[in-house]
């Protein structure tokens, strides 16, 4: 079982997009048996909340089904449950690893760096653009589904 986690900072837009995103994607590979995924925020902010409307509607217009995820905070205990922990910026890498401690056991990716073009992913908190975010999420967990493919299912 791989368990993997995705954050942003508010988990209600980013991470839990890209928490359904690569849900479907397993499904369809047939190998969601072998992962576990969940989201979480680097902030308390949004704690309790749904996903985000704008990221509800996204999912809905691409077929990808929307569960019932409400946002919380990423815990230090995370860092032991999760095989990977997967952010979104350098800003959220910064502030996971704030709250984890060192990535001693080389847990903490940033999405885009598993893509051909590494980069961070705006917030569509701020930028309004959910086509755009939704566009880098599929780019980065396509590369990051090819990495876990040939790294560590093939073992
Ligand atoms: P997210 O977007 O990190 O992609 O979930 C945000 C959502 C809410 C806030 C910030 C970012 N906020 O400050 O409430």
């Amino acid at each position: 079982m791989i368990k993997v986690l995705f954050v942003c900072l508010g988990n209600i837009c980013r991470s839990p997009m890209a928490e359904y995103v690569f849900k479907d994607m397993v499904k369809k590979e047939d190998i969601e048996n072998d992962f576990y995924i969940d989201s979480a925020g680097t902030s308390s902010e949004e704690n309790g909340n749904p996903v985000y409307y704008d990221t509800r509607e996204k999912l809905r217009k691409e077929n990808i089904e929307c569960g019932d995820h409400t946002s919380r905070k990423l815990t230090k205990e995370d860092y032991k449950k999760y095989d990977y922990i997967i952010g979104m910026e350098e800003r959220n890498i910064r502030n996971i690893k704030g709250i984890v401690g060192e990535d001693k056991d080389n847990k903490i990716y940033r999405l885009l760096d598993f893509s051909d073009n590494p980069r961070d992913i705006a917030d569509p908190w701020y930028t309004g653009n959910f086509d755009r975010t939704y566009d880098d999420i599929v780019e980065g967990l396509e590369g990051y589904i090819t990495y876990i493919k040939n790294k560590v299912m093939k073992n």
